[in-house]
């Protein structure tokens, strides 16, 4: 579910080309449920008008510092009280320099000051605008002063230029507005996570491996990092682009998913396995491509470690949790792996029913915990599963504290 539905969020638009993106930021948030309130410079009323805005948002917008909402309250104020988030996008270097330093000349940068919800900015600018000593100054006061920024990318920039100035994409400002808005109830937790499949290969072209996706272990990392968790993220070879600000290791095969897990582990509060490790490797990685013949082959394999068993020998205070993929028995089978790799969490998946387990977008798990209780959650998208696993760990740790 979208952390946006039901909120109030002003969209300040100034003026700037990457003013184009801003509709396509305000519809996402309209789909996402969100009551949104355009303010509009007079510099970006040369760009668009204010009836495109209108238009998507349903709302009358606001371009003037003396304009009465119906209520009749004066609008900067009434605004600045009912909003849930303010974003400006894009933020021009002048807004900028005016919020940095506490002027207040028109409508937005009046709300600004007058705010007390959280405050996204968005810049974009020319290169050389942005490296400026003076805007860079602003930047670094306005994040001593509590602003949220999400700087601008590299790239082509409308001046037909290249350099640092882009305005963020649509998707990175909206992710950025979830973590905002998002409660930080996993501060101060190091979660080592690890996900995907590992690959063992035969030969230089040929490997074992298995269906893992990956998506739920980048959902747990996903979210917690907007719950405020510091993340670790280990994962084998997947097609998903990782979380933004994770540290992210990606490894191949089995025994380097160890190497690196044994390492992030001594900093690690909390340990989440979803990776589907493969149990066995070949004896033998040819050097060359095998070659076919007449006649069958044999494989001869040799056992991984279990990576997971090893941590829950050596977990001290950390928090242990496991993933159980299953394709009969699944209660039994996982609550003998709770045991046996001494976890906190077990997570059991049977990965032999449609829509759930392996390579889909959701999943239908039951959450098992030592003292023998099972919660049979419903099939769910893969990142309210997470939220749901997340939860449990955030109960274990205030009892455990
Ligand atoms: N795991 C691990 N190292 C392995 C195998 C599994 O760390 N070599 C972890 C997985 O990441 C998961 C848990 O152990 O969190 C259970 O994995 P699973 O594949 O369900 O079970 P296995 O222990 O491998 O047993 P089996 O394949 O026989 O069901």
């Amino acid at each position: 579910m979208c952390i946006l539905k039901g909120k109030e969020i002003v969209i300040g638009v100034t003026g700037g080309i990457a003013i184009c993106k801003s509709p396509e930021l305000l519809r996402e948030m309209v789909k996402c449920g969100a009551k949104v309130q355009v303010v509009m410079t007079k510099h970006a009323q040369e760009f668009i008008t204010p009836l495109t805005f209108q238009t998507l948002s349903g709302n009358l917008v606001i371009t003037q510092l003396f304009h009465l909402l119906p209520e009749s309250k004066i609008s900067h104020v009434a605004l600045a009280e009912r909003a849930d988030m303010i974003v400006i996008a894009p933020t021009t270097a002048n807004i900028l320099g005016k919020i940095a330093n506490g002027i207040g000349d028109d409508m937005l940068s009046t709300l600004v000051m007058a705010a007390k919800c959280p405050v996204l900015l968005a810049p974009a600018m020319n290169y050389r605008m942005w490296a400026n000593p003076a805007v860079q100054r602003n930047v670094k006061h306005l994040k001593q002063d509590g602003y949220h920024l999400i700087e601008p990318g590299f790239g082509d920039l409308a001046c037909g230029e290249e350099g640092k100035g882009r305005m963020a994409e649509v998707e990175e400002i909206l992710e950025e507005m979830e973590e905002v808005l998002t409660g930080k109830d996993l501060q101060g937790e190091r979660i080592l996570i690890t996900a995907g499949p590992t690959q063992e290969p035969l030969d230089p072209v040929r490997f074992i491996s298995n269906r893992s996706s990956g998506k739920m272990g980048y959902a747990l990392a996903h979210v917690a990092q907007k719950r405020g968790a510091e993340v670790i993220l280990i994962s084998g070879p997947t097609s998903l682009i990782p979380p933004r600000k994770v540290k992210f290791i990606k490894v191949g095969t089995a025994l380097e998913m160890r190497e690196a897990t044994l390492r992030e582990f001594q900093e690690a509060t909390v340990v989440i396995k979803s990776a589907a490790v493969a149990d066995y490797r070949p004896t033998v990685k040819e050097e060359r491509k095998l070659k076919k013949s007449d006649s069958s082959i044999t494989l001869a394999l040799e056992k991984n470690p279990d990576i997971l068993e090893e941590l829950g020998k050596n977990k001290g205070s950390r928090i242990l949790i496991g993933f159980a993929a299953e394709t009969e028995r699944l209660i039994k089978n996982a609550q003998d792996k709770l045991k046996a790799k001494n976890l906190d969490l077990i997570i059991a998946n049977d990965v032999s029913q449609e829509n759930s387990g392996f390579s889909s977008d959701t999943n239908q798990v039951k959450i098992i915990d030592q003292e023998g209780t099972i919660e049979d959650l419903p099939l769910l998208p893969k990142g309210e599963v997470a939220e749901l696993i997340l939860n449990r760990l955030k109960e274990m740790r205030k009892r455990k504290g």
